[in-house]
């Protein structure tokens, strides 16, 4: 996939170039900054598991790191966050103004690029994916009370925060020379992606920063409720509950108080859970795979699982 990636970084530069100087700067510290670049590698693994991907696939790939980053710029401002990929974030080393900003422009651009390729099909599936990406993003935000948040609400919010672009970008690989097996594709990178981000909520309780290069224990500073907390919460006695309460009434926890409640949640096995969960996940996505014809990039999207699960960053 080496070389596919190289072409697809080419493209996204294509993609963002302009002539406003801000812009470019923040465009320059965005894509100088790499990230895993998980999704065009699905896109273009999907787009080839029956030989003779179409060359829009390398376009297609780019406009899904487009949105994603274009995520990860409006996430990161409301998140509050100061580092991305081991670099500061635009909020933190700009504005929260110019990340908003700069969150538009990458979509708009994405999609513009999409519009000039003329194929209706990839520009739905990627639409509908921006839009339940926001309203997931809005989702975690609004929720009124929430340790009152249950593991089907968790779902829902996952599914529509990370694995509905999972799911989009294995879904559009497969437009490219593969339709037979859209749906397994789509049902492959949708499960995929569920296991993704609760692997991702897992590093938040149990990595150093320096390895993730983002900051950890963020989720409970930003009173995010996530899977490893969900289910001890369930169990928990009640003086560990009175800290978790004292948590959530605090508007800025210290790390202390933030690392007791680690504590706590690894205690009562969230984190033990979470792993298990995220390892049915796992498994449903393999079994999608199983109607695909064999092949290296068949397999390849299977490994793909296995790095989901292990990643440190
Ligand atoms: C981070 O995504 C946002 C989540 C969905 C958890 P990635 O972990 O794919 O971020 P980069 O692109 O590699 O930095
Ligand atoms: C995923 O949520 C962000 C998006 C899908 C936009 P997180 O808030 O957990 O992602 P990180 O941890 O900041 O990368
Ligand atoms: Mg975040
Ligand atoms: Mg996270």
């Amino acid at each position: 996939m080496q070389e596919g990636l190289r072409e697809v970084i080419d493209e996204m530069w294509r993609i963002v170039a302009t002539d406003n100087p801000l812009v470019s700067d923040v465009n320059a510290h965005l894509l100088l900054a790499k990230g895993k670049m998980v999704r065009p590698t699905l896109l273009l693994l999907s787009s080839n598991v029956v030989g003779s991907p179409e060359p829009r696939a390398t376009t297609l790939a780019a406009v899904a790191e487009l949105i994603h980053l274009a995520t990860l710029v409006h996430d990161d401002a409301v998140d509050h966050s100061v580092m991305r990929r081991g670099r500061p974030t635009i909020n933190a080393l700009f504005s929260h103004q110019v990340s908003v900003i700069m969150g538009d422009f990458l979509y708009s651009r994405a999609l513009s690029d999409l519009v000039r390729l003329g194929d209706m099909e990839p520009l739905a599936v990627f639409t509908h994916a921006s839009n339940a990406l926001t309203l997931g993003e809005m989702r975690q935000l609004a929720a009124l009370d929430a340790l009152a948040f249950s593991e089907d609400d968790y779902d829902t919010l996952i599914e529509s925060k990370t694995a509905s672009l999972f799911a989009a970008a294995c879904e559009v690989g497969s437009l490219c020379g593969a339709q037979r097996y859209r749906n397994a594709l789509r049902r492959f990178g949708q499960r995929l992606g569920m296991a993704f981000q609760v692997a991702d909520d897992l590093l938040d309780y149990t990595e150093a920063q320096e390895t993730i290069g983002k900051p950890t224990g963020l989720d409970l500073r930003e009173h995010k409720v996530t899977l490893p907390l969900i289910f001890a919460l369930r169990k928990m006695p009640a003086a560990a509950r009175r800290r978790v309460d004292a948590l959530f009434a605090n508007p800025d926890p210290d790390d202390g108080l933030i690392a007791e409640v680690v504590d706590i949640v690894r205690d009562e096995g969230g984190l033990e859970y979470a792993r298990r969960r995220g390892e049915e996940f796992a498994q449903q996505a393999e079994e999608a795979l199983a109607e695909l014809p064999e092949s290296a990039y068949r397999s390849s999207l299977a490994e793909s699982i296995g790095y989901v699960m292990d990643r440190r960053s």
